[in-house]
């Protein structure tokens, strides 16, 4: 499993943030989303995806022996209001940066984008398909397999990303996030 993850990763940082992009486009959420997001793309595959599989080792270490999985607990405990992350405290990023840490300004900064994005897809998830699926997590974990980087049905052998063109009336741009959160999930990731 770790070294798909390390062949996988190039590819797939960029696909991720690429989809981000595309996705609040199709929404219309507010341009400050939308920066963040491109800002994301120009940053780039070089040193994103690394990042990201670091911040869930970070959280899994620093975190998660009181918060549990970071999907979770993120979709649990904030909220987006206005294209802003919040918890119950006024300044997040501050907090996240002193929060059991500290943590430096990159890792505070990555922790709050990955909080974003899982809360994002929460959300998206809640309005779209959870009137037949339970959660994200379960569909998942029960009926789906990662081959070659791509998701697939389980027991149907669907290539999930062409089947969610004809499925949950989604456009193909939300098929694409759906599938790459899908991914992650599946991976483990969140
Ligand atoms: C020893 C247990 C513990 C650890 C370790 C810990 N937290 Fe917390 N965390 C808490 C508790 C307790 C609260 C609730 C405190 C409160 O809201 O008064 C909390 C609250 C939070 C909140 C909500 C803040 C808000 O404004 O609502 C976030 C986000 C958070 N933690 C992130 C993290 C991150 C990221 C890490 C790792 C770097 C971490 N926590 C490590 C115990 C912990
Ligand atoms: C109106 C109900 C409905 C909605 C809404 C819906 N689905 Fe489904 N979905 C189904 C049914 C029914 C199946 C097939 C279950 C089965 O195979 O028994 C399915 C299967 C799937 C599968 C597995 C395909 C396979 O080959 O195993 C995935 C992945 C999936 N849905 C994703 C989504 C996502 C993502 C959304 C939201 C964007 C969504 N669905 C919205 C009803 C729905």
């Amino acid at each position: 499993m770790k070294t798909l993850f390390a062949v996988m990763d190039p590819t797939f940082g960029a696909t991720q943030r690429i989809t981000i992009g595309m996705h609040t486009l199709a929404h219309g959420l507010p341009i400050a989303v939308l920066a963040a997001s491109l800002l994301a793309m120009v940053l780039g595959p070089g040193q994103a995806p690394a990042e990201t599989g670091d911040l869930h080792r970070l959280f899994e270490q620093r975190c998660g022996r009181c918060h549990g999985h970071a999907g979770d607990f993120a979709r649990k405990t904030l909220t987006i209001v206005d294209g802003t992350l919040r918890g119950r405290r006024p300044d997040l990023e501050g907090f996240l940066k002193r929060h059991h840490g500290p943590q430096t300004a990159t890792e505070a900064e990555g922790l709050y984008r990955l909080f974003f994005r899982q809360v994002e897809v929460g959300d998206e998830f809640q309005q779209r398909c959870r009137i037949c699926h339970d959660s994200a997590s379960d569909l998942a974990r029960t009926r789906l397999i990662v081959v070659d980087g791509a998701v697939h049905g389980r027991y149907t052998g669907n290539d999930i990303r062409a089947f969610l063109l004809h499925h949950g009336r989604l456009a193909p741009g939300d098929a694409a996030f759906f599938h790459d959160a899908l991914l992650q999930i599946a991976l483990g990731r969140r």
